[in-house]
């Protein structure tokens, strides 16, 4: 079956073959969604067959995927998705909340949502035969795509910003990946990328270029879809069958874009083959210092306007957003906005999640940081069903970390002095 049918130009709408383009469109740059056959799907397909699947990787959900099933019973690619979904009871009473749950996705192999956009980007590679595949990233992207592509014997070549946290450095050279730091922001990085893929003919995976990150991140929804099904039924088993309630409120943090992006076309695909009623809500949550979706969503447009981006979550500090028009249209088609937190914010979010068991890099707690704000605000009510998505590990940026909380004390080794202390 051929679900892939092509591309259409998030701005203008131009429809475009497979092999017709490869990246944005190319009349206006705009970003291209791909295009799946739902009626092929649907003809051939029913929930069931993917929620009952027993692969618990994101394989399981082929036959939304644009990639074909790869050759041979087991993919050689590392697992990814198939993340935890924890409920967060002691915090959501601090915020008189009632059902609050948190998907971490930290616990994919590389430690960040990053793999399920490589995972589909490394597939597309191999079918395309591509020599090289290349990405700009403050680091978890290019983690990512290095260590999925050292899975099946892939090259890779990675440019990051000289700043990145230096966990992030080492994953990439640990994987392999030829490592270029460059003397600039990310948002040099990515120009850099780009030109220098069209100079060598390498595949580009840019966040927010390549069509496919999108579909990988995209899995992260159909998961969310089926947690949401199972616990739904249950939570109205509790609360009462007939009980009417707010949808699903999920919040996400928000650099390029593309994360939100993809888990709300994940949603619609799921909406238009009629295996989803209702869209969940989706809150998008940016850094202040690093806020241009933010500020277009709350200007009421979709014209990007850069800013000079300065925050302490690396992964979200992005002068110009590559898939902000998607991102603004994820939180205003699904009822829900976008959020600010400050530097401290996020470093309180990620003390708040460690006291959980959660150990959450920066932009992984700003979800959560944009929560507590909005639990406060009002935005959110005190029944509704609220998602966080952590979308990187805490391992990957100590240094945060250890700013988030209290230095430990250094002792002599005697019981003296642990009387003392204590
Ligand atoms: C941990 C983490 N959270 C959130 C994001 C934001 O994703 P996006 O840039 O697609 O908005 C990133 C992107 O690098 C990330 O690494
Ligand atoms: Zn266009």
């Amino acid at each position: 079956m051929n679900k892939f049918v092509g591309y259409r130009c998030s701005l203008c709408g131009e429809e475009y073959a497979p092999a017709e383009v490869t990246y944005t469109c190319p009349k206006d740059g705009g970003n291209l969604d791909v295009v799946l056959d739902y009626e092929a799907i649907k003809s051939k397909y029913k929930p069931e067959d993917i929620l009952s699947r027993s692969d618990p990787s994101l394989w399981r959900f082929l036959p939304l995927l644009p990639v074909s099933e790869p050759e041979g019973s087991a993919t050689p690619l590392h697992v990814a998705g198939a993340t935890p979904v924890y409920k967060l009871t002691r915090l959501a009473e601090k915020l008189s909340l009632q059902n609050v749950w948190l998907k971490d996705e930290s616990r994919n192999p590389t430690a960040s949502f990053k793999d399920r956009a490589s995972a589909i980007v490394v597939a597309r590679a191999r079918e395309i035969d591509a020599e090289v595949v290349v990405t700009a990233s403050t680091g978890n992207a290019g983690a990512a795509l290095a260590g999925m592509s050292a899975a099946v014997g892939q090259k890779a070549i990675i440019f990051a910003p000289k700043s990145a946290p230096p966990a992030k450095v080492a994953q990439l050279l640990v994987f392999g990946a030829k490592v270029i730091l460059v003397d600039g922001t990310y948002d040099d990085a990515f120009d850099l990328t780009v030109k220098a893929a069209d100079e060598f003919g390498w595949y580009c995976r840019n966040t927010g270029y390549n069509p496919f990150t999108a579909e990988g991140k995209k899995t992260a929804a159909l998961e969310i879809w089926e947690w949401w099904e199972d616990t739904h039924e249950k939570w109205h088993e509790q609360i009462g069958t007939d009980v009417e309630h707010a949808p699903l409120t999920v919040f996400v943090s928000v650099g390029d874009g593309n994360i939100i992006s993809g888990i709300h076309k994940g949603f619609k695909d799921l909406y238009e083959l009629g295996w989803l009623s209702r869209i969940p809500r989706m809150i998008g949550v940016q850094a202040e210092g690093s806020a241009a979706i933010s500020n277009a969503f709350h200007a009421d447009t979709e014209t990007i306007t850069p800013v000079s981006a300065t925050t302490i979550a690396d992964s979200i500090s992005v002068d110009l957003p590559r898939d902000g028009v998607r991102a603004v249209r994820a939180a205003k088609e699904t009822g829900g906005t976008y959020v600010n937190v400050s530097d401290q914010e996020i470093l309180n979010a990620i003390a708040e999640l460690g006291t959980v068991g959660v150990f959450a890099e920066p932009a992984g707690a700003t979800a959560y940081a944009g929560l507590v704000k909005a639990a406060s605000t009002g935005l959110v009510g005190p029944d509704d069903p609220i998602l966080v998505m952590n979308t990187g590990s805490g391992l990957k940026d100590v240094r945060a970390a250890m700013q988030a909380v209290q230095p430990a004390p250094v002792i002599e080794p005697t019981l003296e002095a642990v009387k003392r202390l204590l």
